[in-house]
């Protein structure tokens, strides 16, 4: 094995580089503190460090490559369907045609959800943000299935979790989104795919057929796959250390969406949108905004721009762009926004600030669109990227359980005040 050396005054530490299947290096250092007399590492933000091996999705910033299992984005975004990339995320291989069959009858078959979860929702101020209510249903249906707290719960439960949370989550989601419109609940139709009945619980009404155009049924079947893992990003790290340390997978994936809801993140295809639309009312001046976005002063950053892995690319944001102009070709949208959304892109891409620091456009810069055209209201754009992830989730927290990785912690570097003594509150002065 090779390895590195690391010097520390007179010490010298032999530092072993582990390598993985492409050719990716890291120093393992999960013996430095032990071996250094207590030295740890700081990497603020996780810019250096792998957390974890994983072999669930390869992400390769600088080529824009990212593969589930191995397949290319680009050919499960053309080839196959949703549940079928979360049957390969979860399990690791692609279903055979019963093996296919099967995950779906057991999908569709758990689609309810309890009628007492209208009782939450019905509690929620009118206003309330629809990622924050997912992430309380999502925890909440622990409530239903107590025996999923039981830390040593069979693989049998596992599975029932991970089928419950694929199958309710389109309900949750079209029965939050019906509470603020003020609209009846829409019960899941088990006779339609999974796209399909989610389109027609969140737009369908009981008073009249709904028919769902396989245009956009296609359109957001490819957007959840190519939402549905990215490694070890802010959401799934968190949904892997909420499950370090053995809460209720409801639990660590209702922190995943907690995180995921964040404009660095998620959050970003609502902030694209809000953004295009700031721009529209502001005359459309983009010399104005790129110029708010460089300066150092003003906390304003050009949304769906940049990625802490991506420096070429975001293969994502290329299959979206050609996705976005065949619906709103298909609906007959002709959207201004898109056309900053492309201004935008263009002028950024030759602008120095952005050249310099590969700021190019990601997967939300362009999804905001078609969520748009296809009438999902901006607060729920980052929940239908949560709706994507979530196979991706539940499979880095199957993984880091299989693994029996111990509980996430952190070290730090303390810089606060040394040792002092207590002084009575009569005695303080204002520092
Ligand atoms: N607009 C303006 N400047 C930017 C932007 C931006 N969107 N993104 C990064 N920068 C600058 C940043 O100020 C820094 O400049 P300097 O070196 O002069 O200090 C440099 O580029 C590097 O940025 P960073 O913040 O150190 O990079 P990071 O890897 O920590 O952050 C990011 C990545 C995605 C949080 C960031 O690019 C960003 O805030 N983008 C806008 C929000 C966004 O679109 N998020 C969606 C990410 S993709 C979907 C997902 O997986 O969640």
């Amino acid at each position: 094995m090779a390895t590195a050396k690391l010097k520390i005054g007179r010490n010298e530490l032999e530092i072993p580089i582990i390598k993985g299947t492409e050719n990716e290096k890291a120093l393992d250092i999960s013996k430095l503190r032990a071996s250094s007399g207590g030295i740890v590492t700081l990497d603020t933000g996780y810019k250096n460090t792998g957390a974890t091996t994983s072999a669930i999705t390869f992400l390769n910033g600088e080529e824009g490559i990212l593969r589930y299992r191995g397949y290319p984005i680009e050919q499960l975004a053309e080839k196959s369907n949703f549940l079928e990339v979360a049957y390969l995320l979860i399990n690791g291989e692609l279903p055979t045609k019963k093996e296919f069959k099967d995950f779906e009858h057991e999908i569709t078959t758990h689609t309810l959800v309890h009628e007492d979860i209208k009782k939450f929702l019905d509690a929620y101020p009118e206003r309330t943000h629809p990622m924050g209510q997912l992430c309380a249903m999502i925890c909440s249906l622990s409530a239903f299935y107590p025996e999923s707290l039981n830390p040593y719960r069979s693989d049998e439960e596992i599975n029932n979790t991970v089928i419950r949370l694929i199958a309710k989550m389109p309900t949750l989601v079209s029965w939050i989104h019906k509470r603020a419109k003020g609209h009846p609940a829409m019960y899941p139709d088990n006779s339609l795919g999974y796209c399909e009945n989610f389109l027609k619980m969140f737009f369908g009404l009981p008073t009249e057929e709904y028919e769902v155009d396989p245009v956009i049924a296609n359109a957001i079947d490819k957007l959840l796959i190519l939402h549905a893992d990215h490694e070890q990003n802010c959401s799934t790290s968190t949904v892997r250390i909420v499950g370090s340390s053995h809460a209720t997978l409801y639990a660590a994936i209702s922190a995943g969406i907690s995180a995921l809801w964040g404009p660095r993140h998620g959050g970003a295809n609502q902030s694209v949108i809000e953004m295009l639309q700031n721009i529209q009312n502001d005359g459309g001046n983009l010399q104005k905004w790129l110029d708010k976005a460089k300066d150092k002063s003003d906390p304003f950053r050009l949304m769906g721009f940049g990625h802490r892995v991506y420096k070429n690319f975001d293969p994502r944001a290329k299959i979206i762009k050609k996705a976005s102009d065949e619906v709103l070709k298909k609906l007959k949208i002709d959207d201004p926004l898109l056309n900053i959304a492309k201004r935008m892109e263009e002028a950024a891409l030759k602008d120095e600030y952005f050249v310099k620091r590969k700021l190019y456009p990601n997967v939300d810069f362009y999804s905001g669109i078609i969520y748009k055209a296809i009438g999902f209201p901006t607060e729920m754009f980052t929940v239908l990227f949560a709706l994507g992830r979530l196979p991706g989730w539940i499979a880095q927290w199957k993984e880091m359980m299989k693994d029996q990785q111990p509980i996430g912690r952190p070290r730090q570097i303390y810089i606060g005040e040394n040792e002092r003594k207590y002084t009575a509150i009569s005695r303080r002065k204002k520092k």
